[in-house]
């Protein structure tokens, strides 16, 4: 199964449009659009209760839906715009949702954790109205997909100078697409 996470949160969202872009390579997938979602930032009470679950192995709990489809995808792709250096908080919350230990991930006997995740590889996709600067949001991602979750290979997809003033965002965003098709046309497999 392909996931689509899509943490874009403009209806005309570009960062979107170049993710779709690159769906359209990859064949059917199943989307979570994370604007649609009624997830919320853990609390005290949700820490607690997802706590406990996991402490009686009750796996079968609701809380841990989204850990689940995050555990079994083949192949993830993530949208999020470039927002103050990152992305959408919404998509920190979906993270604090997913990563629920003995689904996503478990730690061994000296506290390193063990990714527990099918899939091989992740791509990030995303937007940028100036200079895109992968420090705080790909690299982030990076780190918590290799190290945590077990998905060994990731690649970025950006488009950036959108917002400059003078600059043709249209133009900028096609020629993203085209440097997909670019990127696919020699690759013996998609994935
Ligand atoms: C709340 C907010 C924060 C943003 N922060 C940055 C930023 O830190 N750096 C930057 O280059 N662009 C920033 N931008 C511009 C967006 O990255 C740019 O418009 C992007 O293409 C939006 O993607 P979208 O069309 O998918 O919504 C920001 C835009 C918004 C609305």
């Amino acid at each position: 199964m392909i996931l689509y996470i899509n943490a874009c949160i403009r209806t005309e969202s570009r960062t979107n449009r170049l993710a779709k872009a690159l769906l359209d390579k990859l064949g059917a997938y199943e989307e979570v659009r994370l604007t649609d979602m009624e997830i919320q930032p853990l609390n005290e009470e949700r820490l607690d209760y997802r706590a406990a679950q996991i402490e009686k192995q009750n796996y079968n709990d609701r809380i841990f839906k989204l850990s689940k489809q995050f555990a079994q995808a083949d192949l993830i792709i993530i949208s999020a715009p470039y927002w103050d250096g990152q992305f959408p908080a919404i998509l920190k919350t979906y993270i604090e949702n997913i990563y629920s230990i003995g689904i996503v991930t478990k730690y061994d006997e000296y506290g390193k954790p063990q990714g527990l995740c099918k899939a091989k590889k992740l791509y990030y996709v995303t937007t940028a109205g100036g200079r895109y600067n992968p420090r705080f949001s790909f690299d982030y991602i990076d780190y918590l997909v290799k190290n945590m979750f077990g998905i060994q290979e990731t690649e970025l997809i950006y488009a950036e100078y959108l917002d400059i003033e003078d600059n043709d965002a249209k133009k900028i965003l096609s020629q993203a697409i085209s440097d997909i098709d670019e990127r696919f046309r020699d690759r013996g497999s998609i994935l």
